[in-house]
């Protein structure tokens, strides 16, 4: 087994370790107060109420109505229920927008889309992984049901342009999803001021537990739950509330908010200063996305002549965690769809690691980091072909 003070974790866009504040916040509602949120007795008021207040803690988090927050078991179910709900309530139109840098969890259901006869256009990014608004702005048809535009790229890190995106799907008057699950707690979020429909959340990347998310569905918009049966969260979500889960999830926003400024500054400086000096360590290395607006946290580095496959694997006996491409892609060896949309050929694409920092991120962990990246680097290219030809 290994000891987990060993491990220099740098996959925070993975999933994020639980906040111990977060843990204790929860506890109560796994060891005492048991009750089913919905029964009418007063033991349940106690978890109705901590329920109620995590709904306000996570409004507050995305500037926005405690009523526009519905739980949900993850991001991948928050997006899926913008989806569902955006063509439900649209049945006439029959045309989806998206980009080619998503998340699996909004291709894949617009990829299902195409088999239910559905016309789906694939916004494709720049070599810095930026979106053209003129080519999403061409792309909308009065046929148009929904756009949906990640706010921020997992894999790089690039922030999409949220503000005028909603600008352009405001003036098309079409509904728009936002996939925030990389940017919530990360960036700061004023949806008062967004006019968007959907926002998907999900609480393991901002030191929540896993298995809980949220959907942001602004409260003027029309709308149909992916998950019929009782009438939990308002008619909007039927299941059970995960309510220790989502008191987590609450606290966690509540710890996010609070911490925001001082903590991007923080983790900023360690990923500037970790990028530099693996430039500077490394020849024949870059950073993905370079150029364009970046998460604080998030480093995509390009490393000629080596499989990253082997770098993880060597990076792992060394106890760091970090991931080539997205965590779902590890293991698989095709290049990241994100990396090939922004131009980087197939060797490029499988030469690059991801190391993504966060809240328990240390200096100390980043200076370990700089000295065994560049030596595993250099310990695969003198195995490379290319270098032994
Ligand atoms: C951008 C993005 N969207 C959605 C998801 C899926 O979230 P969840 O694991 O909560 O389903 C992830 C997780 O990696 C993500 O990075």
């Amino acid at each position: 087994m290994i000891a987990t003070e060993k491990i220099i974790y740098l996959d925070n866009n993975a999933t994020t370790p639980i906040d111990p504040a977060v843990l204790e916040a929860m506890r109560p509602f796994l060891e005492e107060y048991f009750a089913n949120p919905s029964s009418g007795y007063q033991f349940a008021t106690r978890v109705r109420n901590a329920v109620e207040q995590a709904r306000e803690q996570v409004a507050a988090l995305l500037g926005c109505e405690p009523g526009e927050i519905v739980f949900t078991s993850c991001g991948t179910e928050s997006n899926n229920t913008a989806f569902h709900s955006a063509l439900e309530t649209r049945p006439e139109c029959k045309h989806v927008v998206t980009t080619a840098v998503e998340h699996s969890a909004v291709r894949k259901p617009a990829q299902e889309l195409e088999q239910h006869g559905y016309k789906v256009t694939v916004i494709g990014v720049d070599n810095s992984g930026r979106l053209s608004l003129r080519a999403l702005a061409d792309a909308i048809c009065a046929d148009t049901a929904l756009i949906s535009v990640m706010w921020a790229n997992n894999e790089t890190g690039v922030i999409f342009p949220i503000e005028e995106i909603a600008e352009v799907a405001r003036d098309k008057n079409v509904p728009l999803h936002t996939d925030a699950v990389q940017v919530a707690g990360k960036i700061p979020i004023n949806l008062r001021e967004l006019p968007l429909q959907f926002l998907s959340i999900s609480g393991h990347k901002l030191h929540a537990p896993k298995g809980v998310g949220a959907l942001y569905v602004n409260r003027r918009s029309r709308f149909r739950p992916l998950l019929v049966g009782g009438s939990h969260e308002n008619n909007r979500r039927a299941g059970t509330e995960n309510a220790a889960s989502i008191v987590g999830l609450g606290k966690a926003a509540e710890i996010a908010l609070a911490k925001l400024p001082d903590e991007q500054t923080r983790v900023r400086n360690l990923r500037d200063r970790f990028e530099k000096m693996l430039l500077e360590r490394i020849a024949a290395a870059r950073v993905n996305g370079i150029g364009a607006p970046r998460l604080a946290n998030t480093s995509s580095v390009m490393f000629d002549e080596i499989e990253s496959e082997a770098a993880l694997m060597m990076l792992d006996q060394e106890n760091i965690c970090c991931s080539a491409g997205s965590a779902c892609r590890t293991g698989s060896l095709h290049p990241s769809h994100v990396l090939s949309a922004m131009g980087l050929v197939n060797e490029q694409a499988r030469g690059s690691l991801r190391f993504s920092f966060g809240r328990f991120s240390t200096e100390a962990e980043v200076d370990r980091a700089l000295f065994v990246v560049p030596r595993v680097i250099e310990k695969l290219r003198a195995l490379s072909p290319a270098t032994a030809g």
